[in-house]
């Protein structure tokens, strides 16, 4: 058997990943852990709570009793665990510094003592760059992060590289872009979009709304994880987008086309402060290894839009019973909508 650790498993890309991996893998066993933030729900793993080869620790990464000896009996870790949204980075970059960076420093240097550690792959980010005018980001080019989410993962990926170059841990980086799939938590993008949309609320575009993304859907993201787990070399990083650049304006069109809402549900408030206007990766290295996106934006997105709508079970209680997402929601949006 191989022993993996997984931190963040009971997030958005995390449990996707956990899912995708144990059906995957027939050798793996699988330990979660995860502090079980606001953005972590039991209900994500639901699937998976049971198999016989899965086990789940809460616990949070920073802590360095609980985490030495996960990383200590692990062959593989993949560390998802994160603060990841940039709105909350702009009211308080306090946890993200406290798990993005710090919260990796516990598990690099646990991982330096690890004595059957064959791979320790960082989960990054395409904001580690910063906002691209033109062309698209190559995993040499300078990091230019522009908000406190993005200059905290750029900590953190940079700090996986240097236990790498200094320690020797075998360390690979991914840098993926935007994902979209079931269970992201409603304060992104999509999930919020289509939840609101469904109950007839407001759609908050920021700004003149111009600004684009590089869609995955994130099934195709843990695939690319996956071969990079084989194939990925230690030391280096790898680019993994989805090659689906919109402008937010023409996705938010096309959220209310599938479901049927009208165009008046779209609202401009102001923009969010030191917004990055386009990202775009060049994935050519990630592609030599032989990974390609298989899920095309459209179907893709239409198929996640019909998740959400089968899903209330799942986003519902978040968006109105939950008070410190209410709290949440009122903050941001509360003196715009
Ligand atoms: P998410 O917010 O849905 O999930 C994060 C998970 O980490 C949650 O389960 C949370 O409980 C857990 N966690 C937070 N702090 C922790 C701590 N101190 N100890 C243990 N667990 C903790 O995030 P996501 O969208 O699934 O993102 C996962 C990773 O992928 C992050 O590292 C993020 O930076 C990266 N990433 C995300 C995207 C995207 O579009 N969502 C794109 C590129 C990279
Ligand atoms: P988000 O899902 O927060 O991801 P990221 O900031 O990591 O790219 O946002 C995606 C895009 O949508 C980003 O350009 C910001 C924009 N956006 C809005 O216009 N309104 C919103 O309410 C949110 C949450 C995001």
């Amino acid at each position: 058997m191989v022993e993996v650790l997984v931190t963040g498993g009971a997030g958005f890309i995390g449990s996707n990943f956990v899912e995708f991996a144990l059906a995957a893998h027939p050798d793996w066993r699988i330990t979660t852990l995860d502090k079980l933030t606001y953005a972590g729900r039991l209900e994500n793993l639901r699937e998976v709570m049971d198999h016989p080869r899965h086990r789940f620790v809460r616990g949070d990464v920073a802590d360095a009793a609980v985490a030495r000896p996960l990383v200590a009996a692990a062959e593989v870790v993949v560390h998802f665990a994160a603060e990841t949204h940039v709105d909350r980075a702009i009211q308080d970059a306090g946890a993200f510094i406290r798990t993005d960076v710090y919260g990796t420093f516990v598990l690099l240097a646990a991982a330096r003592e690890a004595p059957g550690l064959r791979r320790f792959l960082q989960i990054s980010t395409d904001e580690v760059y910063g906002s691209v005018a033109a062309g698209a980001s190559t995993e040499t080019d300078e990091l230019r992060p522009r908000n406190p989410y993005a200059a905290s993962k750029a900590g953190a990926d940079r700090l996986a590289f240097s236990y790498w170059a200094t320690h020797g841990v075998p360390v690979v980086i991914a840098r993926a872009s935007n994902n979209y799939g079931p269970r992201q938590f409603p304060e992104k993008m999509i999930p919020l979009f289509v939840s609101n949309a469904l109950d007839n609320l407001p759609l908050p575009l920021y700004g003149d709304g111009r600004q684009s993304r590089d869609w995955l859907h994130v099934t195709d993201h843990c695939r690319a994880l996956d071969l990079l787990l084989e194939r990925g070399r230690p030391g280096e990083t790898y680019n993994v987008g989805g090659g689906s650049e919109l402008e937010n304006v023409a996705l938010t069109r096309l959220i209310l086309d599938l479901l049927d809402r009208p165009a008046s549900l779209l609202r401009h408030v102001p923009d969010r402060p030191g917004h990055d206007r386009r990202y775009r990766l060049d994935t050519a290295k990630l592609r030599a290894l032989g990974w390609t996106p298989q899920i095309e934006f459209g179907p893709g997105l239409r198929a996640v839009v019909e998740w959400y709508r089968d899903n209330e079970w799942w986003w519902r209680p978040i968006k109105e019973a939950d008070p410190a997402f209410r709290a949440y929601y009122e903050q941001q949006y509360g003196n715009v909508l």
